[in-house]
């Protein structure tokens, strides 16, 4: 079946949807499902074979839509956890992620402490919605900033988040250097000094100051190459002499991660750290990989000894990865605000108070890579530990290749680095048992590198999970005394449990036992009951639901010795926790003594468990225990705000259906939240849906799309796909008034600078007069551009359909004209969704569906919000050679969801009312009490644009006096983007009432 991608000329796209949506709702995994996740071992299918993954990956790559370049298995963000990454297939492979997901998770899978927070409401106003964070004040932002600031090193007062990870974080961290670089001489600093064998990023300014020529050398601009040099002090002050005056910024990795983990010197980077200063070259310490305490203290630069006063103090120091987002910590405040994804920032910020559980490691990880390094002495060289980071190097290329080939087959997932190293990223995730079965498969796959055979699958985990001839039963008195035994053998006198106790469990709740058919013997039992009716139990009579009537309380679950490893008591704990799902209760609770019950806590944790607290002084004596909780219910949902009478018509982009859409309560959201994958390398079923979705709905001109983790990096990503086709490109043409992001250098150099801090731009991209108001004018400067530059050295033409800040609307013969002279020239035209898409036009799904039909994009921009961005790519500049475009994250799975739960709604609405409701108040109230105001924008997106900013300043303040949010565009310009769901009485009635009487209040003299 052939899938026609362009909406307006697809009869049959609705009919076509709805049978995707149908399908995709009865594969999706659901709310109030049990999961059962891994948590006790590795499983390989036999053959290798992945059914299921691959036949939704053939989904996601459909028609050649995306680049085929995820690993072969599809991840089940449900099932995985903790160092455990699990399959969706029936039979799964789960591998052990000994790289935690390129080091961006403290605790592996399920982190227990996002979990805990989901259960708590800390996720209330962020997991449904994501609230625009710079129109909002966002209390979890807030909290991770002062977080963040009572660890930095001194002087580093500023904190900035940014969307999408490292590489935009390090963009950020360049745009606040060069603010604050020497004056220039000469012309203006375009280059940063960075070193040989360093990584910053995939976004135009971070990679060009990335070390591998491979990645790097395709995607320069002529005159803002780095200086590169080697970590000698010598040679970078050689080079500051002859080429300090083109240079704004030094950027330095303390351990060069990409680059084969390569501890550079404390003695080097503080001599580096004195030549910045004395130089006043502004120093970028890039703890993107080695923040958050993966190298033992929170910072490499802290564990180097540096950093503990001002002088050793870097200028500015970013974090990602394991942040979950952007991290810019400064001595220079951030002249602009962003938009991130605030969920994602509660994640960083939980990872951030939890990232002591790491600390662990180091001690645990040296005697087992000692003992590698003795085994293997011709092979493993220079073994390098600190904190959660291992690396070792091989003798060659050919041995790292040998390693990394055999990885799926030994159970394990890990990365090269450099020429020839292997490197590991642990977690907080793992322990002993998990560690020495990683050695083992890290010894055979070292003893393998020259069989032939080693990529053979050899199947691995396949039997039952349990015995079958051990059934559950519920207690009969017979059963008593065998029991009692059990009981007595099982426990140390202080835990263990009467008979009296057990019988008034088993009489209010549940009791049941195992027995194996066979014999007739009695092989463990498992009783419980209303949380209420264990008060005095310890953790129990603190449990804050207590009362609540919810809560089953787990009181024992034993297994007798001789019975171990059948699987008992996986048997007994799905039985009870199957029972209290069908009895109503929303949560189970109990204790594990710690270290007395390792593999029962591993059970508990399979069916969700997180800790609530830990209790001291248990079984009358110092013991401690695990006081936790497994989940049965979806995290609550969102109460209602109270009613502040706030009308927000500024947040519509990032929140479409306003803070609380109530269809988001049909997705399962605690796998995708809880399991913060890297969607560059995997895909989920919940991804491949999304993208199933896009295929079908891919704007018209395309039919391929790649996934990116913001705003910014869609323009970034952009202009290196362009690139890679046009290789005399050296710049990109915006419009004026037009927006394109203000994080990377690249998005700014093409936004209007109106409006944001001072030097915006990097790079020096023209913009030309807006067709809408000066068709000739545009169209003559494109001509002299042409003439001047060369059509090839022009990767594209940058245009929003309607613009964000402008309200400047692409239509009708202007459209035509700007069309006809990219055509002319043959100049990529790349068009920009992110305030017309979503249905917002209200002509179809993408604005350019109400473009004239010669209008034909080859590349179409959409950020839906929070942590997703979209190209879509026609067929000529479709790269798909895999792993050219990629980064870190590729997008995110929760923001993915959102996104596709929008599209779906938004289909379904009617917005005409609205839109035309709105058109008038702005057509017949709004205008005429503002002369000389011009209004912009189309459907649910429109602007005013007013004879001067200060009646632009004095109208939105006055709004805000009355509640009413409006959305700041051009300094001149106000935004009206209500939710899609605004209804007309509201624009008729209440947003009138408030913003004519704003006007009216703005315009009277004070
Ligand atoms: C040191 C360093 N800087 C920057 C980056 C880029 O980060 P991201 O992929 O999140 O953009 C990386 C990623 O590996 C990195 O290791």
């Amino acid at each position: 079946m052939s899938i026609e991608p362009d909406s307006g000329r697809d009869p049959d796209l609705n009919a076509r949807l709805d049978a995707l949506e149908a399908s995709q709702r009865a594969e999706a995994p659901r709310p109030r499902a049990l999961f059962e996740r891994e948590t006790r071992r590795v499983r390989i299918p036999p053959g290798g074979e992945l059914p299921e993954s691959a036949a939704l990956l053939e989904r996601f790559y459909g028609g050649g839509f995306t680049v085929r370049e995820k690993k072969p298995m599809v991840v089940d963000t449900r099932r995985s956890s903790g160092p455990y990454m699990v399959s969706v297939d029936a039979r799964p492979l789960t591998l052990l992620d000994a790289c935690s997901q390129i080091a961006t998770q403290t605790h592996g899978f399920y982190h227990p402490g996002i979990v805990k927070a989901l259960y708590t409401g800390r996720f209330e106003h962020c997991l449904w919605s994501n609230p625009d964070t710079t129109v909002h004040h966002v209390p979890e932002l807030a909290a991770y900033e002062e977080a963040l600031e009572r660890l930095a090193p001194p002087a580093l007062d500023h904190v900035s988040f940014v969307c999408a990870g490292g590489a935009e974080a390090n963009e950020k961290a360049l745009r606040i250097a060069r603010l604050h670089a020497p004056p220039p001489v000469n012309g203006p600093r375009r280059r940063v000094l960075a070193f040989r064998d360093g990584f910053h990023g995939r976004t135009l300014a971070t990679l060009a100051a990335t070390w591998n020529p491979e990645k790097r050398a395709p995607f320069e601009f002529a005159g803002y190459e780095a200086v590169f040099s080697r970590a000698e002090l010598g040679e970078v002050e050689r080079l500051l002499d002859a080429r300090g005056h083109e240079i704004y910024a030094i950027v330095v990795e303390p351990m060069q991660a990409e680059g084969g983990d390569v501890y550079l010197r404390r003695e080097f980077l503080l001599g580096l750290c004195k030549l910045a200063r004395a130089r006043k070259l502004p120093l970028v310490v890039d703890e993107v990989q080695t923040g958050f305490a993966t190298g033992g203290p929170f910072f490499w630069w802290t564990r180097l000894g540096l950093g503990g006063d001002e002088a050793t103090a870097p200028d500015i120091l970013t974090c990602a990865k394991k942040a979950c987002l952007g991290v810019v910590l400064s001595r220079w405040p951030d002249p602009e605000s962003n938009q991130v994804h605030v969920a994602s920032a509660l994640r960083g910020l939980i990872q951030l108070e939890t990232s002591r559980d790491q600390a662990n490691l180091e001690h645990l990880l040296r005697p087992r890579a000692e003992a590698l390094a003795e085994a293997f002495p011709g092979l493993v060289s220079d073994v390098r530990l600190a904190g959660t980071a291992l690396a070792f190097d091989l003798p060659d290329n050919a041995a790292q290749t040998a390693f990394i080939d055999q990885r799926y087959q030994r159970g394990l997932m890990t990365y090269p680095a450099g020429e020839r190293t292997i490197r590991f990223r642990f977690s907080a995730g793992w322990d002993e048992r998990v560690l020495d079965d990683l050695f083992k498969r890290i010894h055979e796959s070292l003893a393998r590198l020259s069989d032939k055979t080693a990529k053979d699958w050899v199947p691995e985990g396949q039997s039952a999970d349990s015995d079958p001839a051990v059934i559950v039963r519920p207690i009969e008195e017979r059963d008593w005394p065998q029991i009692m035994v059990i009981e007595n053998a099982s426990y140390e006198p202080a835990r263990r449990d009467s008979e009296a106790y057990l019988r008034r469990a088993a009489a209010t709740g549940l009791g049941l036992c195992a027995v194996d058919t066979a014999t007739g013997a009695i092989l463990g039992f498992c009783f419980g009951g209303p949380l209420e009716g264990f008060r005095g139990v310890s953790g129990a009579s603190q449990d804050e639901r207590l009362g609540l009537g919810d809560t089953f309380f787990s009181a024992d679950v034993t297994v007798a010795e001789a019975a171990r490893a059948r699987g008992v008591g996986r048997l007994l704990k799905r039985a009870q926790v199957q029972w209290a799902k069908v009895h109503g209760f929303s949560y189970i609770s109990g204790r594990n003594r710690v270290g007395a019950t390792d593999a029962m806590a591993a059970l508990n944790r399979s069916y969700g468990a997180f800790p609530v607290v830990r209790l001291t002084h248990q079984y009358e004596g110092n013991a401690l225990a695990d006081y936790y909780r497994i989940p049965l219910v979806p995290p609550p949902a969102p109460r209602t705000p109270p009613d502040e009478g706030i009308l927000d018509l500024a947040s519509g982009l990032q929140q479409p259906f306003g803070p609380a859409p109530a269809f988001m309560a049909g997705h399962e959201l605690v796998g995708p939240t809880a399991s913060k994958i890297n969607l560059s390398n995997y895909a989920t079923v919940d991804t491949v849906h999304y993208t199933e979705h896009l295929r079908l709905l891919a704007p018209r001109g395309t039919s391929h799309m790649y996934f990116t983790s913001s705003r910014d990096e869609t323009v970034d990503k952009a202009l290196r796909c362009l690139r890679l086709s046009r290789p005399q490109g050296q710049l990109a043409v915006g419009l004026e008034g037009g927006y394109l992001g203000h994080v990377t250098a690249a998005a700014r150099s093409l936004s209007d600078p109106a409006g944001f801090g001072d030097d915006l731009a990097l790079f020096e991209f023209p913009r030309l007069p807006h067709p809408e108001a000066d068709a000739a004018g545009f169209e003559a400067g494109l001509k002299d551009l042409v003439e001047k530059q060369g059509a090839d050295k022009i990767l594209g033409l940058f245009v929003e359909v309607v613009g964000e800040r402008s309200g400047r609307v692409l239509a009708g013969e202007p459209a035509r004209l700007l069309a006809a002279a990219c055509r002319a020239h043959d100049i990529p035209l790349v068009l920009v969704e992110t305030a017309s898409g979503c249905y917002r036009g209200g002509a179809g799904a993408w604005g350019v569906d109400a473009l004239p039909a010669d209008v034909v994009p080859d590349m179409v921009l959409w950020y839906p919000g929070a942590q997703i961005g979209h190209i879509f790519v026609g067929d000529r500049y479709f790269i798909k050679k895999p792993l050219v475009l990629i980064s870190t994250w590729d997008g995110d799975e929760l923001s993915a969801i959102r996104a596709h739960e929008h599209l779906r709604a938004a289909r379904r609405l009617d917005l005409s009312e609205s839109i035309a409701a709105l058109d008038d108040l702005l057509q017949r109230d709004v205008l005429p009490a503002c002369p000389g105001a011009r209004l912009g924008g189309v459907g649910l997106y429109r602007t005013i644009t007013f004879p001067s900013v200060e009646l632009a300043e004095a109208v939105d303040q006055a709004c805000l006096h009355r509640g009413l949010y409006l959305g700041n565009g051009l300094p001149d310009t106000l935004v009206f983007a209500p939710p899609l769901t605004i209804s007309p009485a509201t624009i008729t009635g209440d947003l009138r009432r408030r913003v004519l009487a704003a006007i009216d209040e703005a315009r009277s003299p004070a």
